[in-house]
């Protein structure tokens, strides 16, 4: 399969595409097209197309706007130094894509599709990666249910799109690390709930802790396991690493309550390719507080494709406050968010063969 390409009839001038180019922030400028593919039972995927971003049109039965089948992908295309273009470990993103269709009860899309849509999309759409320092096309594959039916069951159709927003930072510059609010009110996910997969409703079910975050002064919030609200599990959009005063580094193992994260993924593997002693293991918010007190904990960060590698400076709940480090980005944190930063921008070797040069 292929998809068609429909030029958007009348594109955001060159001039006002610069223009919104400048200081593009998160999520809130994006490209002239998009993609769209659709799959119902009997017929499979069919009628890909790439076209002009417009809103959608709905039967407000349409079974994701009531129960939620949703799920989707967060990727990054980068402007190299030479001009070109370059994805970061796009098939891990369209395996965890199949993980979450699984767990969804969704068709799987193929890996072969998936590439192609983003592939397809960044060529088109490629003038609107920012040149600023940072900037990037942010990429968000996504899926629905769109049968018309009330009924709860699996959908018999589905809608896979794909749009692209210019970013820049996801955090406000200027602070030199994120303050989090340890939530003892909210859970996100739960044994054999959908933790793991990237499904929207996730998300929503964050809100209410990222609300009393954001309303005590907090960017964040860290989420603890549902059944003894005592391990860390993640952020609402980012996994977590605890770097010790012996070098060793720890980050809550993929027991299936949180994302598997390729950032996550990749920051493991470029530890342990330096000989980095890296434990996949439960760490508890009582020894966080007490090891950061006493000194035996020295930084904190957390990954995601959005956030990169951000410090860690402040944590806080109902019970206690307590300051990571020195409060701001500590060594190791800035050393491995610029090994990664490097391999995703050409600007090191790739021993892992992670960057797909798209020309
Ligand atoms: N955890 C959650 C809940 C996320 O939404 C994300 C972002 O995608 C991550 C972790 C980090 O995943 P990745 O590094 O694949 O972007
Ligand atoms: C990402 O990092 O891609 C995410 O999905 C996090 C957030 C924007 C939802």
């Amino acid at each position: 399969m292929t998809f068609a390409y429909e030029p958007h009839p009348s594109p955001v001038a060159a001039s006002e595409r610069d223009g919104r180019l400048v200081d593009p922030g998160f999520g809130r400028v994006f490209t002239d097209h998009m993609v769209t593919l659709r799959w119902s039972e009997g017929k499979g995927w069919h009628d890909g197309k790439v076209h002009a971003r417009a809103p959608l049109q709905m039967d407000p039965a349409s079974s994701v706007l009531h129960y939620a089948q949703e799920i989707f992908e967060g990727m990054k295309a980068y402007r190299l130094d030479d001009g070109t273009t370059a994805l970061f470990r796009p098939e891990a993103n369209a395996r965890r894509f199949q993980d979450s269709a699984r767990r969804m009860a969704m068709p799987e899309l193929p890996e072969a599709l998936f590439l192609e849509s983003i592939e397809r999309l960044v060529e088109i759409d490629r003038d609107w990666i920012p040149t600023i320092e940072g900037g990037s096309l942010y990429l968000r594959p996504f899926m629905i249910a769109s049968e018309v039916f009330l009924g709860v069951k699996p959908s018999s159709e589905y809608l896979y799109m794909v749009i692209a927003s210019s970013v820049g930072g996801y955090f406000k510059s200027g602070a030199p690390a994120v303050s989090l609010w340890a939530t003892r009110d909210f859970t996100r996910a739960a044994p054999g709930g959908t933790g793991a997969a990237k499904c929207g409703g996730n998300y929503a079910a964050s809100l209410a802790a990222q609300h009393d975050a954001i309303a005590r002064g907090h960017d964040q919030v860290v989420f603890l396991d549902a059944a003894e609200r005592r391990w860390i599990e993640e952020l609402g959009g980012m996994n977590i690493f605890f770097v010790f005063e012996d070098g060793s580094v720890v980050t809550p193992p993929l027991t299936g309550t949180i994302l598997p994260g390729i950032t996550r993924d990749s920051i493991l593997t470029l530890l342990r390719d330096e000989g980095v002693a890296v434990r996949e293991e439960p760490y508890a918010i009582q020894q966080w507080q007490a090891d950061a007190e006493s000194g035996r904990l020295i930084e904190s960060f957390a990954c995601g494709t959005a956030a990169v590698v951000t410090p860690i400076g402040k944590v806080t709940s109902t019970e206690f406050a307590f300051t990571v480090g020195s409060g701001g980005p500590g060594q190791m944190t800035q050393r491995i968010r610029q090994r990664l930063v490097d391999i995703q921008r050409a600007r090191a070797p790739d021993p892992h063969g992670w960057l797909k040069r798209l020309d």
